[in-house]
């Protein structure tokens, strides 16, 4: 089970060891943020900026935390605009293979609906990132179309909401 948390000043350190320890392995995937994202000031100047955007409602970041409170991922939904927003997440790599991905998109999904009254979301993940994409088809988004991400081939999705995905029917069906 994880929880979602808004993101707030006091998660800074956490935040900051988070993508510290894990740099590397998510710049097999996504691009690096650059060395000065991972110093003290870079780092606290990124997320005064972050929060600056959510503030303003044009964006909302969340943390993902493990049953013992541990911080094991990032979720967010940016770039808001009529009704709909991008979706986007990392993992752990300590915490990945265990479904924390797909569940902390289901609450999202929920959240983007109950709380931030968005009826649509939208993601882009690239060709070499099945997990990724395994992720979001499971999480009923579905493919709308050939992208490019980072100079890399990828594949844009969309979900409406208001319902349950496939796998969270499923789920709660066998629950
Ligand atoms: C992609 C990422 C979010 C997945 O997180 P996760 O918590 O491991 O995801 P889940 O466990 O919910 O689901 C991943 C699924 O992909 C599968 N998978 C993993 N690697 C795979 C591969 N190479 N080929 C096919 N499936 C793969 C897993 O087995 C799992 O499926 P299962 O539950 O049926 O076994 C995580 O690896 C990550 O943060 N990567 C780096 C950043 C990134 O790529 N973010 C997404 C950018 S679009």
């Amino acid at each position: 089970m994880v929880t979602l948390e808004r993101l707030h000043a006091e998660h800074a350190d956490a935040l900051l060891a988070f993508e510290r320890e894990n740099r590397a392995y998510f710049a097999r995937t996504v691009p690096d943020r650059g060395d000065a994202f991972f110093t003290p000031t870079g780092f606290a100047a990124r997320l005064a900026s972050l929060r600056a955007e959510q503030e303003a409602g044009v964006c909302h970041f969340h943390v993902v935390l493990d049953e013992e409170g541990r911080l094991i991922g990032r979720i967010n939904l940016i770039d808001v605009t009529n009704g709909s927003a991008e979706l986007g997440y990392r993992v752990a790599e300590s915490a990945t293979g265990r479904g924390v991905a797909t569940a902390a998109v289901a609450q999202m999904c929920r959240l983007a609906w109950t709380s931030y009254g968005l009826t649509s979301l939208t993601a882009v993940t690239t060709l070499d990132n099945p997990a990724s994409m395994k992720v979001l088809t499971r999480s009923g988004f579905i493919r709308v179309r050939d992208t490019v991400v980072g100079g890399r081939p990828g594949v844009g999705y969309l979900r409406f909401l208001g319902a349950p995905s496939p796998h969270e029917a499923h789920t709660s069906a066998a629950s």
